[in-house]
Formats: structure tokens, sequence, C-alpha cells
């Protein structure tokens, strides 16, 4: 994969409406000078069938994964992403990954690219589901153990979902998760100096 000076951000995308939001997400951690790189699940491509992304972002997946490797010597395109990126950015985190996840579940790329992380660099993970899935008594054992493990929550936030309920669960807005992640590579940094 081609190098560059800049701080790479892998976004992964589940099966959440919130993944609409992907243009927008994308668009704003360039601006912010970060390389990006985008891996989905098979539900979260439905989401994104109609999405305005560069031409030269390509949407990473199963699909592309599996047709990758044919032969020894062939890449392992999850492996690769996680040597690639500085931080993993999964937003939206769903309620199925979510339990994947915290249940060691690794059955596609984004799963896949969780369970073989380098601890040593960041994970944000960006919950969005309807209320009644996050207050199910499975969800905050789930959140806690992934913060255990060092990986960093973008809360949630509370509004009319998309169903048309009302309460949490909603995908924290994206200014907050390009901040997050901004902070994740850059502790230090004074973030008045975010784009836009
Ligand atoms: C229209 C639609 C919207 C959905 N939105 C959400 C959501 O916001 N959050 C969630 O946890 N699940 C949502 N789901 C359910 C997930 O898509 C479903 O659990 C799926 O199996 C997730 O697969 P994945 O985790 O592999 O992406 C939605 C399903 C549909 C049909």
């Amino acid at each position: 994969m081609a190098s560059s000076s800049r701080k790479r951000v892998l976004v992964g995308c589940t099966g959440s409406v919130a993944t609409i939001k992907l243009p927008q997400l994308v668009e704003m951690l360039r601006q912010n000078n970060l390389e990006v790189r985008v891996v989905v699940t098979e539900r979260a491509k439905h989401f994104l069938k109609d999405a305005q992304l560069p031409s030269d972002i390509q949407v990473l997946s199963d699909t592309v994964e599996w047709a990758a490797w044919q032969d020894r010597g062939d890449p392992v395109l999850h492996i690769d992403l996680v040597k690639w990126a500085d931080v993993f950015v999964i937003a939206p985190l769903d309620a199925n990954t979510l339990g994947k996840i915290a249940s060691g579940i690794c059955d596609n790329i984004v799963t896949c690219v969780a369970r073989a992380w380098d601890p040593s660099k960041s994970l944000l993970f960006c919950p969005a589901m309807n209320t009644r899935m996050w207050e199910h008594p499975v969800t905050m054992p789930q959140v806690s153990l992934l913060k255990s493990w060092g990986y960093k929550e973008v809360h949630c936030v509370s509004k009319t979902l998309m169903c048309g309920d009302v309460g949490m669960g909603a995908m924290a807005e994206v200014d907050t998760i390009v901040r997050s992640t901004l902070r994740a590579l850059n502790p230090w940094m004074d973030q008045s100096d975010l784009c836009p």
C-alpha cells in the first residue's frame, strides 16, 4: 500500500442507517489532512448505494477481500489494513457488530479488522441503534467490555431517530467523531484548529 506522511484513518461501517453519513465523515476527515480508507459489512452497503463518496475512495468489503486472495502470497486485506491504519473508527457500530466484537466473533472484514487490531493503536466506536436496542440489558456490558480493552466510545446521542422514535441511540454528530479521532491521533492538538 502506498505510504504518505499523513495520519491514516480506517473507517468501519455497519448495518445502521447512520452509514448514510459516511460521505460527510470522509469529507471532514480529509479536510483535516487525514488519509482515509473505508471497510463495510455487507449490510452497510445497503445504505451506501446512493452515497456520494469521492471517486478515489474504494469501499472495501468481504467481496473485495475474498477476490483479492487467490493464492499463497496474495494480500490478506484485513491484516494489511490493520498495519496500514493509525486509528480504526467504527462509525456507525450497530448492535449486531457490537455483540460480535464483544464476543470475539470475526466473520467479516470489519470484525476481522477489529479482532486483529493492534492494541497499541486507538480504536474508536460510535454506537448507533434504536433506543430499545440501546436499552437492552446486553448493551451496556458489551460497551463496557470494549472500553475495558482500551477502545474509546464516542457516545451516542438522544434525538428523533430515523424510525421516528425519540430517544437515545443516534450516532454522535460527525464533527464529534472527527474531533475524537483527531484527539486520539494527537492528544496534544488544539481542537480549535478543526476544519471546517
Ligand atoms: C432499514 C434498517 C435500518 C437499521 N438500522 C439499524 C441501526 O441503526 N442500528 C442497529 O443496531 N441495527 C440496525 N438495523 C439492523 C441491522 O442492519 C442488522 O442487525 C444487520 O444484521 C447488521 O449487520 P452487520 O452488523 O453485519 O452490519 C437496521 C436494519 C434495517 C433494515
